[in-house]
């Protein structure tokens, strides 16, 4: 079986389902739950024996020796992170905590299990560390795309977390041999996603009659990548990657956030016409900038293509589209999230 963390997160939760959706092995599914995880995500695999939920924070050492012992998992597929920029900005604490002490704690607890597994399962087994575009700062309008070879320069808290993540699991391949995959991928977007995030944020608020706040600008620019395709990315890393190796994920799909905003209101006008007739388009303001802004991130997916065969299935005409429709679709898993009520549902189920 494999160990995953973060499984009830956006990310982590589309892995799970397209991973046992797709007949993979049984899951670990390791998550502390905290406001990004989501136990109402994961209830399509209620009642299903290969998903073993346990509600552990990453930075609880017994808890994860113990699981590790239980379960021997042949890999850790590693994604459990505070991730909200605009929060790492207001309370960096528990960045450091969870995405610096909690991979330290795993990395540790992994090499420490890795060392007693015998001889052929020891070489097959893996730790891939799930990272982010943003570990390499801010580009230039016109500065070449990331490759596995720029240069750390993160410039928010959450970006130096995840850069400082990112060094201790190179050392601990160094160090210790560890066999670990560390892959950095652009903006990700589709369903599940926590509608703090741009993509989700504005589609609700704009059903919801409320301003769309674009920071500066909106001349920033992201990379965006449709979940499904990080996700199977992700699988061929951990199946084919090279040990030691680290991976730039992308979608070839470079986008200023004003641009994206408009796409958004342009699918919901087609698909869910405002009643008044106007266009959501109107309720576009733009607002104070992000402290430490960056401007531009771009990746260069080359290597992950030359080496290992992936490219990006989705287009982002045919990914928001998706993403926009499965948000029109899935009201009362969007109600569970703001109002709160998933919470109570968690305590119920959990007490
Ligand atoms: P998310 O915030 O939606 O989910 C994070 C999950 O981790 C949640 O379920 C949360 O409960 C869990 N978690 C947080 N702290 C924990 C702890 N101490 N112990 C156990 N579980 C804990 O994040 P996401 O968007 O799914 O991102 C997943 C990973 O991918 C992160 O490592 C992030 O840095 C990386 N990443 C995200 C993006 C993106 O666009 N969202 C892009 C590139 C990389
Ligand atoms: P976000 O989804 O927070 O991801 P990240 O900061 O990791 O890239 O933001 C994506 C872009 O959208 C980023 O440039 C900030 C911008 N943004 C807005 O303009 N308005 C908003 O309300 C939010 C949440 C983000």
């Amino acid at each position: 079986m494999i160990l995953v963390t973060g499984g009830a997160g956006f990310i982590g939760a589309n892995f799970v389902l397209d991973w046992l959706r797709d007949a993979g092995e049984p899951v670990v599914n390791v998550d502390k739950l905290t406001y990004a995880g989501n136990a109402a995500t994961l209830a399509p695999l209620d009642g299903d024996a290969r998903h073993v939920f346990a509600r552990v924070d990453i930075c609880d050492r017994a808890a994860i020796d113990a699981l590790l012992a239980a379960h021997r998992p042949r890999a850790i597929v590693h994604f459990a992170a505070e991730s909200h920029v605009d929060r790492s900005i207001h309370g960096p604490g528990d960045f450091l905590q969870t995405n610096v002490v909690g991979t330290f704690t795993l990395l540790d607890a992994a090499t420490a299990y890795w060392r007693t597994l015998p001889g052929e399962e020891r070489d097959a087994f893996r730790f891939l560390h799930v990272s982010t575009d943003e570990v390499f700062g801010s580009l230039g309008a016109t500065d070449a795309a990331f490759d596995e070879r720029t240069p750390y320069a993160p410039n928010s808290p959450y970006s130096a977390s995840k850069a400082a993540s990112d060094h201790f699991v190179r050392a601990w391949h160094h160090t210790y041999g560890l066999p670990t995959l560390t892959t950095n991928c652009s903006n990700n977007y589709g369903p599940y996603q926590f509608p703090e995030k741009l993509i989700p944020l504005m589609i609700l608020n704009a059903l919801a009659g409320k301003r769309l706040p674009v920071y500066g600008d909106g001349r920033n620019v992201r990379d965006w990548l449709y979940v499904s395709d990080h996700c199977a990315a992700i699988r061929a890393v951990l199946e084919r990657g090279t040990p030691g190796a680290t991976y730039n994920i992308g979608g070839w799909n470079e986008q200023a956030n004003i641009d994206v905003v408009r796409a958004i209101c342009a699918l919901l006008d087609a698909q869910r016409p405002n009643p008044s007739g106007a266009s959501y388009a109107e309720q576009i303001e733009f607002v104070k900038d992000r402290p430490g802004h960056d401007r531009r991130y771009a990746i260069d997916a080359t290597l992950i293509e030359r080496e290992l065969g992936w490219r990006p299935a989705e287009t982002f005409d045919t990914g928001l589209a998706k993403t926009v429709r499965w948000y029109l679709d899935n009201a009362k898993w969007i109600e569970g999230v703001t109002s709160g009520s998933y919470r109570q549902w968690i305590d119920r189920h959990y007490a």
